[in-house]
């Protein structure tokens, strides 16, 4: 079973990210949380520690900030939403090997144009959506090219020949129609260098705008900087949470959020 309702990254993710991005090392880290090496690494790894944490000097070490840091060990979670308001996006989880993926279906509603945002680890259900939808799927917009989110490109490819495959290089960022809908594709490097965020705007009945935003940014923590953590971190700020607050953050990974709800829980920002 894929458990959506959690965060993708618990307390102790946050903070080895959040470490790794200051250029702490955990004998530092453990001496601002005051507890031992050991334990230090034990709470990175499972987000739980039986020593008492010293989370404002933590914090404060790793440029987090402490009262958002402290609504995620409150056990803070987004808000869930019904996507039906959204006429249509569809998020779809895969797995494999316990790693699970999310990737988006979007359709105009007068038109049946689509598009859809990475693949996922296995496209059966997608290819089944857009069937049963009658989807006409125009584009596949690519946030990254990790598996998980790339894997069923062949067949997707071959189910689909007129779909036009788009990434960091072969994307500019002049917006896409897909009926009524547009996608406006921006550059979000920092947890890969091809990393692209896709705006969706026009949805009928005044829903607001979605952003598909890969492994940038998730519920309540950033995604790994395995490019540059600070230009990670850049991005997100100024191209993701620089959006109307209403915007939903469509992540690779994990629960549905807003801009606003990033912005009081997020403790990177
Ligand atoms: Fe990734």
């Amino acid at each position: 079973m894929i458990n959506m309702t959690a965060l993708e990254d618990h307390a102790g993710d946050i903070t080895r990210k959040a470490r790794q991005a200051a250029g702490v090392n955990t004998a530092e880290a453990a001496k601002a949380a005051g507890i031992s090496e050991d334990e230090y690494a034990k709470w990175e790894q499972n987000g739980s520690s039986p020593a008492e944490i010293d989370f404002p000097s933590l914090c404060s070490l790793l440029e987090l900030n402490p009262a958002k840091f402290q609504t995620i060990l409150d056990g803070w979670l987004p808000i869930k939403r019904d996507l039906a308001q959204w006429r249509f996006l569809e998020i779809i989880t895969t797995a494999r090997h316990g790693n699970a993926a999310n990737c988006y279906i979007i359709r105009d509603e007068t038109t049946g144009a689509g598009a859809l945002f990475d693949t996922g680890w296995e496209p059966s259900s997608v290819i089944d959506i857009i069937r049963t939808n009658n989807v006409e799927p125009l584009y596949l917009f690519i946030t990254h090219l990790h598996h998980d989110h790339v894997s069923g490109l062949d067949m997707l490819k071959k189910e689909f020949t007129k779909m036009h495959v788009q990434d960091a290089g072969s994307t500019g960022t002049n917006p896409f129609s897909v009926g009524a809908l547009n996608v406006t594709p921006v550059r979000t490097p920092g947890h890969s260098s091809d990393g692209m965020s896709y705006v969706v705007s026009g949805f009928p009945g005044g829903a607001p705008a979605a952003a598909i935003v890969g492994d940038s940014l998730f519920a309540g923590s950033i995604g790994n900087g395995f490019f540059s953590f600070n230009t990670l971190i850049c991005n997100v700020r100024e191209k993701i949470l620089s959006l109307p607050g209403d915007t939903l953050i469509c992540p690779g990974h994990g629960p549905l959020t807003t801009v606003t709800e990033e912005l009081e829980h997020n403790p990177f920002f």
